[in-house]
């Protein structure tokens, strides 16, 4: 027997089979209608913490540029990367907070305690106004959650008519004394948070009934139609989206939001560390990130038979990594630090959304300054921009632009005995034409070629952008403020009619194609 003749079928065929497994292949096509919501990159800004006491609202720091106390430099950075809204004043606070109490002159506001965060005094001298002096300056829209847990119908409806009423009113008339005559429009409006939580401990069936008051006589002013987000649900609970849709008229709701963290562990009483964790915890931490897109799937199929054509939003307003809390620092602050895994988790969820953007049209990461996925740490009258902030940077291209479908298909990312997908992407257009992809490369060892083909779309030229660092613990610290940021990204070729990327181990990449 010829023993070569047999063995060299038998080589290439291994050959091939270990290209196909540690490679990937993509094939994006233009065959949509559907737009990536700017919306999508919004933020969220509670009462917690240093979110905004010590974070975007501080007493003026020595060389600060500040307006009133709204801190300027963090502004900028969030101007930069084009914030489209902001949430507040809660999460949880939401509920137990009255709006009154936040408005006039700020030595005449009560002060009141924060039960949920800390305990701590709530001085409210950050309130409406304040917050929508913040959200004129970064030039995006405001979204803000009503009191439902222990507010009432008249304080959400009297709050709308101060914000959005262009008449003589009593409320109006406050506007005018504290120096705003003319109304503000806001459109996003939350009725209630969590209120299968700590906005009430409600039953669905419950919720919806409050729901539909508040939103009766949350009113729409002339020109200011309100977008109205219900409570919707916790994670994988899919009997409440199922209430929530049966129970509430559609024509009334713009959407209902969806809250899924990201816990390293899985266990909420111990999360795990921001910082020291093993190759274990992290493959752990993305596998659990990428349970997101199935809860989409899942809470979208149950909207599907009550709203087929997709009128309700499905709004993730509250998503992110949540670790434990900082050695060190109050428990009821959430401060965490910032590495390259959670980088890559804000990537990847930000390619689930842009991947469902027939369905996901809002979504806001928790929480923007010094609160668990932050974007910005400060300390004292510094601040750092974290990993997590290059992505979104890196990310915002996608806002507005036309969503293009993608086939993959990924190596394995191997853990002990189990597997996950160990590459993710989304792709979009612009309006100049210029096609964006982004990939995240989660396997921490592996550096995984790509091939891509654009069917029959036509380009020339690629550039990129890259964050990655040497280990997928590194942090930006007040030390080494800048040790990971967006780096440009050379290896992609033009190889006939297709693209060759080289997509570094633990890494995401996004590029421009022209
Ligand atoms: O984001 C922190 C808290 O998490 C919010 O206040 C609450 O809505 C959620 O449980």
């Amino acid at each position: 027997m010829n023993m070569k003749k047999y063995l060299f079928p038998l080589l290439v065929a291994s050959t091939i089979s270990s290209y196909a497994q540690n490679s990937g292949s993509l094939s994006v096509s233009n065959d949509s209608q559907l737009t990536i919501s700017r919306h999508i990159y919004g933020q969220f800004a509670e009462h917690l913490g240093h979110g905004i006491y010590g974070g975007f609202w501080s007493d003026k720091l020595p060389g600060a540029k500040n307006q009133n106390r709204i801190r300027m430099d963090i502004v900028e950075a969030l101007k930069k990367i084009k914030i489209p809204n902001l949430r507040w004043p809660g999460g949880c606070f939401a509920d137990e907070y009255h709006w009154r109490d936040g408005i006039g002159p700020g030595t005449q506001r009560p002060r009141m305690v924060n039960t949920n965060w800390g305990g701590v005094v709530e001085d409210n001298s950050f309130g409406t106004n304040e917050f929508l002096k913040l959200c004129g300056l970064l030039g995006c829209e405001p979204y803000i959650t009503a009191n439902v847990g222990s507010g009432t119908v008249d304080e959400m409806s009297k709050w709308v008519e101060y914000l959005n009423f262009d008449g003589e009113s009593p409320v109006t008339k406050l506007r005018a004394l504290n120096g705003h005559p003319a109304p503000y429009k806001v459109s996003f409006w939350g009725v209630g948070n969590e209120s299968w939580g700590c906005g009430g401990n409600m039953t669905p069936s419950f919720y919806a009934d409050q729901y539909r008051r508040y939103a009766s006589f949350a009113k729409n002013y002339p020109n200011m139609p309100l977008k109205k987000i219900a409570c919707g649900p916790n994670s994988g609970d899919y009997n409440w989206t199922e209430v929530i849709m049966k129970n509430i008229p559609i024509q009334t709701l713009w959407g209902i939001s969806l809250h899924y963290y990201t816990l390293p562990t899985g266990n909420w009483s111990k999360k795990g560390s921001a910082t020291n964790f093993t190759d274990e915890d992290y493959f752990n931490t993305v596998k659990n990130c990428l349970k997101m897109d199935e809860l989409i799937t899942k809470h979208s199929a149950i909207m599907d038979k009550y709203d087929p054509r997709k009128h309700v939003a499905l709004v993730v307003d509250e998503w992110g990594i949540w670790t434990d809390v900082e050695p060190g620092t109050n428990p009821g602050f959430l401060y965490q630090q910032n590495s390259l895994r959670d980088a890559l988790v804000a990537a990847t969820t930000l390619n689930i959304f842009n991947n469902h953007c027939d369905r996901v049209k809002m979504a806001n990461l928790a929480q923007t300054i010094n609160v668990l996925q932050a974007l910005i740490l400060t300390d004292k009258d510094k601040m750092l921009l974290t990993p997590t902030y290059h992505i979104f940077d890196m990310y915002k291209v996608h806002q507005d632009a036309k969503f293009l479908p993608v086939k993959l298909n990924s190596p394995d990312y191997v853990s002990g005995t189990d597997k996950i997908a160990a590459v993710n992407v989304s792709a979009s257009q612009d309006a100049t034409g210029k096609i964006h992809i982004s990939l995240v490369n989660l396997d921490p060892h592996k550096n995984i070629p790509i091939t891509i083909d654009l069917n029959d779309m036509k380009w020339k030229t690629v550039i990129g952008e890259i964050l990655t660092s040497t280990h997928i613990t590194d942090i930006n610290t007040f030390a080494q403020p800048d040790k990971l940021h967006l780096k440009s990204f050379t290896d992609a070729k033009k190889d006939g009619s297709k693209l060759i990327v080289n997509m570094p181990s633990k890494s995401a990449v996004t590029l421009e194609l022209n």
